[in-house]
């Protein structure tokens, strides 16, 4: 008998179910595929590891293999399929047995199935797990939410299985319902806004410094050694050098530049505008994408109007010590935002999300872990809910960075570069530091066509008409 049940055996699936057994832990799989039980069960022989799963195609078989409460861990596509494998083990499922999601599921579709498994006893988890496959199979982030009483079943598995920062697993339960799946999408999120930050840096290099992809790869290298230094620099600076093995010319040149997506970065922007928070950075790192994917668009757009991303004219080593600034002070904006989201939705949901550990579990194992979130978990500890930008580390970086980004979007603005990430960080800073901003005029037009009202400067908390709305 196993003490865990695994369903979909797929990349992430048969990855994690090796690494549970690495760990020590009897697995029993379930999926519809032979041939993919053959190939886990060939990797786990290899790996020395045979002994620890257990194969099934049959869901009644599978169940009965495991101890009570039976505890299953799903890792198949989210929305159909997922429902398909809940709705095939639920009729052999018992009264206070076990069900984590864990895939990219949207976090309302998670409270929904929770309710629905509610009435029937079985306790159901929606946990975000990142790290791709190499994560999955050596040490993945893992958020978990959902129901509180059944995260004792599970805890120690997943922390002997999630990676660790200073011997801390990055692994941990948030809060209740689908708040797992939030924090998972919301990491998805600023996910797309550093990547689209990286993008821009390249193109800044490739386009306006006349670049090669190997020189840029030497500059992303290089940033490793100061406080950009992450996961998603350091792959940058391998996707830039890597040659393409038909051709022999760098791999990212013969990569058609049209962006895919799978919804997790467009949930988060939703979600912000549904919660009223700011959220532009990761607007511009979705639409980026759209208008990327739009290609043969594009390809008339430049016929018609000519190429942007000119050269720019900027001494080359002046210019890149400025990104580098620019880069640290547009990623403070991006984490600001997406933290500031967190905290909204766990007000909003009084889900309780404690910030400073959401981003320990970030520190190693996901896709954004970096060395800045150690320092982002540090003033979370320093100031619980706090505003980001305004840490003193964060303020630092924003007050000594704001000229270098100012002058890089400059640069690169007036040479015809798009740079929607960029341009949003400077916005977003600017926006914030504006003590007398101009929402005065949006609320005196919101008055004379719709008799809105307004408060005045004067007589704040009172609302009141502007003289255009006199008959006499
Ligand atoms: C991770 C990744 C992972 C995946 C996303 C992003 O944390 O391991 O974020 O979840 O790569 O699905 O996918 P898209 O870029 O296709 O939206």
């Amino acid at each position: 008998m196993a003490h865990l049940g695994l369903v979909g055996i797929g990349v992430m699936g048969s990855a994690f179910a090796l690494n549970l057994a690495e760990n020590g832990h009897d697995v029993s799989m379930l999926d519809r595929t032979k041939d993919k039980m053959s190939a886990v069960a060939h990797e786990a022989t290899t790996a020395g590891l045979r002994g620890a799963l257990s194969g099934f195609l049959d869901p009644k078989e599978f169940l009965s293999s495991l101890l009570t409460p039976k505890t299953v861990l799903i890792l198949v596509p989210a929305g159909g399929p997922l429902d398909a494998v809940i709705a095939s083990l639920k009729p052999h499922l018992s009264r206070g047995d076990i069900l984590a999601d864990l895939g990219n599921s949207n976090w309302e579709e998670t409270e929904r199935r929770g309710a629905d498994l509610d009435p029937f006893g079985i306790r159901f988890l929606g946990m975000g797990i990142s790290g791709g496959a190499d994560g999955a199979r050596h040490g993945p982030s893992i958020m978990a939410g959902g129901s509180p009483d059944s995260w004792s079943a599970l805890e120690g598995p997943l922390k002997d299985a999630a990676a660790t920062f200073e011997g801390e697993p990055c692994c941990a339960w948030f809060g209740p319902g689908g708040s797992g799946h939030f924090i998972k999408m919301l990491h998805n999120g600023i996910e797309y806004a550093d990547m689209q930050l990286i993008a821009e840096a390249y193109g800044l290099m490739r386009d306006g410094l006349g670049m090669d992809a190997a020189a840029t790869g030497d500059v992303f290298e290089g940033w490793m050694n100061g406080p950009l230094n992450s996961y998603l620099i350091e792959i940058a600076a391998e996707v830039c050098r890597a040659s393409d093995p038909k051709t022999g010319n760098a791999m990212l040149d013969m990569i058609h530049d049209a962006a895919g997506q799978k919804g997790t970065g467009r949930w988060s922007v939703i979600e912000a505008l549904h919660l009223g928070a700011a959220t532009s950075m990761m607007v511009a790192a979705v639409e980026a994408r759209n208008i990327s994917a739009d290609w043969d668009a594009r390809q008339a757009f430049e016929e018609r109007f000519g190429s942007g991303a000119g050269k720019l004219s900027d001494d080359r080593s002046v210019f890149l010590k400025r990104l580098e600034t620019a880069m640290l002070a547009a990623k403070v904006g991006a984490y600001t935002q997406g933290f500031n989201v967190l905290a909204r939705a766990s007000d909003t949901f009084g889900w309780g999300l404690d910030l400073a550990a959401i981003a320990r579990v970030w520190r190693a194992g996901c896709i954004i872990r970096s060395v800045m979130l150690d320092e982002i978990s540090d003033a979370f500890e320093a100031n619980p809910g706090g505003d980001l930008a305004q840490a003193p580390i964060f303020a630092e970086r924003l007050a000594s960075g704001a000229t270098s980004l100012r002058e890089t979007v400059v640069a690169g603005i007036s040479a015809n570069h798009a740079m929607p990430s960029f341009g949003a960080a400077l916005n977003y800073y600017n926006l914030r530091r504006t003590g007398r901003g101009t929402a005065n005029m949006i609320q005196g037009l919101r008055d004379r066509f719709g008799a809105h009202s307004f408060e005045r400067i004067d007589d704040r908390g009172v609302f009141s008409n502007g003289p255009w709305h006199r008959s006499d």
